[in-house]
């Protein structure tokens, strides 16, 4: 059998961790949550959870794949044979997220060469969203080529491609978020020659808590849902840490590199808000923060930037083009946790697993497509969300699935296995494990209480 292929070093693993965490989440989720729910208190209560909830959850996954070497799908038998069933819905998650998260790409890639070839301002006619993605031939066409892009790298493998492709694409983004979040806090709303709204006034929506009519309610919502996002945000229980995990040398530091993980993914998600939220506010003022996910990026910001004329060109084209690398490079560890998983499952080779995933990714994603055409339809969630084929993936992943699993990883690591196994994994150099006893209590009690609560509220049962 070939010998495992691993990171070349812990900046590799970061990158490629962190290119993962960045995503879509990040731009159109966090920005919108945080506006809702009273912006600097669910920033607090965000950062609060990311250093004891999210810390521990991620710690966990990362030594699970570098204690047993494996991928999703074995590496939970390792653990302990009981729970290999887990493992077979760690790898369902990533195989059903992976089709919808390629139409997204798709439809991401559109609006970048939209703007690129200097037609980004009739991405803001009324109705354009709408009639490209309930067109047959167009969506397709780029799902496909998003999904060629994501397996090629794949295909390349973990050093020359998703690597690579990290160290590349994720220093780029980083400059381009921060060129787009300083101009965002320097525009102005003017009428009747006075300056009515500053984009600094909208920062002060994001970070200044809003306490008014705080109620014990609002409160628990806020926190299911920085919850929700944090969890979403980390790529936490779908196997993509315990694959990227299992590429990591034993000699480096996890702590710090998870602590840089971290801080990457949180950093990236409160430069969304600096980008969106006054760029919102200026321009549609408070009501205008309501909306996200598609609506938002698709249809609200596309409007903000045919009314800076040229500047929007330009604008639209770097947004676009950061949206795009971020979403590429969430995907790549998407699909990596599934050809890692037939790699280690079936013993194929990288090549053979990539195309095996291609062309199942390419039939879920053209039903995906035609959800929006051929194949309409209405159903309502549990949750009450209008779904088509898309939501319906969606829903069952991120709101049943991944709460599943993550209860489950809970319960095999700080009852079964215990968590002295993933603390020795973690400390066998020698390094300093600074939230050791919070990481116990967490992984024991708090963490599966919470994720409980979090599977009832997000399912839609409560
Ligand atoms: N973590 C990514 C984000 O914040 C989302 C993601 C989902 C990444 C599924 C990989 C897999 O958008």
């Amino acid at each position: 059998m070939a010998r495992r292929s691993s990171f070349s070093g812990s900046i590799g693993f970061i990158l490629a961790a962190a290119g993962s965490a960045v995503g879509l989440g990040n731009i159109w989720r966090f920005p919108y949550l945080a506006a809702k729910d009273g912006g600097g208190l669910f920033l607090a209560v965000y950062l609060v959870l990311a250093v004891t909830f999210g810390f521990a959850l991620l710690t966990t996954e990362v030594a699970i794949g570098r204690r047993t070497r494996q991928s999703p799908l074995t590496a939970y038998k390792r653990m302990h044979p009981r729970f290999k069933k887990l493992g077979i819905i760690a790898c369902i998650i990533p195989m059903m997220i992976m089709p919808y998260y390629c139409v997204i790409g798709g439809w991401v890639l559109k609006y970048a060469v939209a703007f690129l070839t200097g037609h980004g301002l009739e991405t803001a006619e009324d109705g354009y969203f709408g009639n490209f993605i309930s067109g047959t031939y167009e969506p397709v066409v780029y799902t496909l080529v998003f999904l060629s892009v994501t397996s090629y790298i794949i295909y390349r493998g973990v050093n020359k491609g998703i690597e690579t492709f990290s160290k590349i694409l994720m220093p780029i983004l980083l400059v381009l978020i921060l060129g787009i979040s300083v101009f965002a806090l320097t525009i102005q709303y003017t009428d009747n020659q006075n300056v009515t709204r500053i984009g600094l006034d909208g920062l002060k929506v994001f970070v200044i808590p809003d306490f008014n009519g705080l109620t014990f309610d609002k409160f628990s919502i806020t926190l299911m849902d920085a919850m929700g996002q944090l969890f979403y945000s980390l790529s936490i229980a779908m196997g993509i840490m315990i694959s990227y995990g299992s590429y990591v040398n034993p000699k480096d530091n996890l702590v710090k590199c998870i602590n840089r993980i971290e801080i990457f993914d949180t950093a990236v998600a409160f430069l969304a808000g600096v980008m969106v939220i006054p760029v919102v506010y200026v321009f549609m003022g408070k009501e205008g923060m309501g909306a996200s996910g598609p609506g938002l990026m698709f249809v609200s910001i596309p409007k903000i930037f045919a009314t800076l004329g040229t500047a929007g060109h330009v604008l639209g084209a770097v947004f676009f083009l950061m949206v795009l690398f971020a979403a590429l490079t969430s995907a790549m560890s998407i699909l990596e946790a599934i050809v890692s998983s037939f790699i280690d499952k079936f013993g194929y080779l990288r090549q053979k697993s990539t195309i095996i995933e291609f062309f199942i990714a390419l039939f879920f994603g053209l039903l995906v497509c035609l959800g929006y055409n051929l194949l309409y339809f209405e159903f309502k969630l549990p949750n009450g969300v209008n779904a088509q084929i898309l939501d319906l993936m969606d829903y069952t992943s991120n709101n049943i699935l991944m709460p599943i699993i993550a209860i489950g990883t809970c319960i095999l690591v700080g009852w079964i296995s215990t968590p002295k196994k993933i603390i020795d994994e973690i400390t066998q150099n020698g390094e300093h494990f600074g939230r050791e006893k919070l990481y116990i209590v967490m992984i024991k009690y708090i963490a599966p209480i919470m994720l409980l609560l979090l599977l009832v509220k997000s399912a839609g049962l409560l």
